[in-house]
């Protein structure tokens, strides 16, 4: 689907799925972009610094992404484009056929649609597990029964029941991203975007982190992982990587 160009090279990128065309339910069709980004720029400091050149990818439902490249080449910056969390300077980001752009639109996507997991967790210092895993409830319909319950068995589905109620600062890094994991799962999104998720953990953990990753995959959620380690990235389906702001490597397409 996509040639090379030298080394310094980014691809030519063909489309491979209709980026309007994303109706729910269908898992690991390959004409069903679940994202796409379509000649995306992003600049900071006045155009100085050029964090991603000209970018266009696609995420199909159901596929699992690494996403690689040395420190500074724009992986954080194109998670962020893509999730909704920043906005691109040129081009357009689909989610589900849906052109992201309205404020409105990004914030319930980013409240329902989306999972994010960071290296450094981000959980509230002062909520206890149980808690922090409410949180994005908050503003759904659910009633307040209904949303510990349900952050209950979230908890219990990371191997988190039985600590509920601890602070974060009482819990291992592992647990952590564990209960970070289990909040982005929250209000049950299509896709879980994470930005070195390992990052912080030692190897053990985070391969019961990449555990994890494969059960959500197994059940159909959409996976796009930043990682610096080769070990993460081989888990994933398909390995995009990044330099100098654009994709240079994208092997792989999934075929469903
Ligand atoms: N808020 C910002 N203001 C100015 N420059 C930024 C900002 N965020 C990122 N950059 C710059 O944009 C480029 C891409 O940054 P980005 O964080 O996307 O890289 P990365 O590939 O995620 O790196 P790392 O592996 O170190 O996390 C870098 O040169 C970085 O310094
Ligand atoms: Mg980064």
């Amino acid at each position: 689907m996509k040639e090379r160009f030298g080394n310094d090279s980014a691809f030519i990128f063909f489309p491979r799925c209709d980026a309007k065309l994303a109706p729910r339910n269908i898992v690991s069709d390959s004409s069903q972009c679940l994202i796409s980004a379509q000649h995306v720029s992003r600049s900071y400091d006045d155009g100085q610094v050029q964090a991603l050149r000209d970018v266009s990818v696609e995420i199909v439902r159901g596929e699992y992404v690494a996403v690689t490249g040395p420190s500074g080449s724009g992986k954080s910056t194109l998670l962020n484009v893509i999730g909704g969390l920043d906005r691109p300077d040129q081009g357009q980001v689909y989610f589900a056929g849906q052109l992201m752009e309205q404020p409105q639109q990004l914030d319930q996507l980013r409240r329902s649609e989306i999972g994010y997991v960071f290296q450094s967790f981000y959980l509230l210092p002062t909520l206890t597990a149980w808690e922090n895993v409410q949180l994005p409830m908050l503003e759904s319909s659910l009633a307040a029964r209904d949303r510990q319950q349900k952050a209950k068995q979230l908890l219990m589905s990371v191997g988190m029941g039985h600590r509920l109620n601890h602070l974060p600062t009482k819990l291992s890094v592992g647990e952590r991203q564990r209960v970070a994991i289990a909040r982005s799962m929250a209000n049950d999104p299509q896709v879980i975007l994470a930005d070195e998720p390992t990052g912080n953990l030692d190897s053990k953990t985070g391969q019961e982190i990449l555990d994890l990753f494969d059960s959500l995959h197994a059940a159909g959620k959409t996976l796009v992982v930043i990682t610096h380690s080769h070990e993460v990235a081989a888990r994933a389906q398909r390995m995009i990587e990044v330099r100098d702001g654009q994709i240079v490597s994208d092997p792989t397409p999934l075929q469903a």
